[in-house]
């Protein structure tokens, strides 16, 4: 499928930089990648750990994102094949349904996969390298909120069971932890927390729901 992203661009040599990476190149200051300016979108599906740390090895996620948003399960599984055997990505075979599962969740006809394949089990892990822990800490979320007791602001535990049966808990706690606000809990404002990146409040924000 074409391309129109400006943006996109790809490593054809990934495998022969990687080659000649112990040898010295007088040619590497000449090599210039444009910033990546996509991300994949975070899941707690597990096909996006995987794509995380396979599907940006020769391209740009770009690549990925900018694909027609009405491609089927059935479509992205044949994308994700023809990277393996067309252009040797390195993939098991056993990776290809999870990766298509994600794919098409994130950026194509949701509609398509089967219930079964979107449910995850377990917990939620956070996504992929955000530490919550240290979230918590820089951002003094523990000088106002305890797991279990009520401080200045609510426990995560009363704010996982006040929103347990909230099909959107997770998009409204992430807006809410960025925009802070009062006069859901109290007269109390939580602070706004511009600063952190939407897979940061997303973490947070499993986090918090984690505690129920
Ligand atoms: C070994 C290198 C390699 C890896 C790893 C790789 N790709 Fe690709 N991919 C390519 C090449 C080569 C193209 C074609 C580039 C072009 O035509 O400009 C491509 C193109 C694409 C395209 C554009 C549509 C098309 O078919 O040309 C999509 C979508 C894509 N890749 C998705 C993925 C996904 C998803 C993954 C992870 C499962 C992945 N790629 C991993 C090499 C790779
Ligand atoms: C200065 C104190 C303070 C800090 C720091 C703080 N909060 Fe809060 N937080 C509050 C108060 C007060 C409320 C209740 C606000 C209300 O009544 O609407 C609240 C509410 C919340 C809620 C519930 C929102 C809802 O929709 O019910 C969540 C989740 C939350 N905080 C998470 C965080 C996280 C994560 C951090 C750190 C990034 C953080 N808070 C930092 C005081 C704080």
């Amino acid at each position: 499928m074409p391309l129109a992203g400006r943006s996109a661009y790809i490593l054809a040599c990934a495998v022969a930089l990687g080659a000649a990476s112990g040898a010295a190149s007088t040619n590497s200051r000449d090599i210039k990648l444009p910033p990546e300016t996509a991300v994949l979108t975070a899941s707690p599906l597990p096909g996006y750990q995987i794509a995380a740390q396979k599907c940006s090895i020769c391209h740009s996620v770009d690549y990925i994102t900018l694909q027609p948003p009405a491609m089927s399960l059935k479509q992205w599984t044949g994308e994700v094949a023809k990277m393996q055997h067309a252009y040797g990505a390195p993939l098991d075979d056993s990776e290809i349904k999870p990766l298509a599962v994600y794919l098409t969740a994130a950026y194509g006809d949701a509609t398509s996969v089967p219930a079964a394949d979107m449910t995850v089990t377990g917990t939620v892990p956070a996504a992929a390298g955000i530490d919550v822990q240290a979230l918590l800490d820089k951002n003094a979320c523990l000088s106002c909120h305890t797991r279990d007791k009520p401080l200045v602001g609510p426990s995560y535990d009363d704010v996982a069971a006040k929103y347990r049966n909230d099909p959107k808990a997770e998009p409204t706690l992430e807006e809410n932890i960025r925009a802070g606000g009062t006069n859901r809990w109290g007269q109390v404002p939580m602070p706004a927390f511009p600063n952190l990146n939407a897979q940061e409040l997303k973490a947070l924000a499993d986090f918090v729901l984690g505690q129920r």
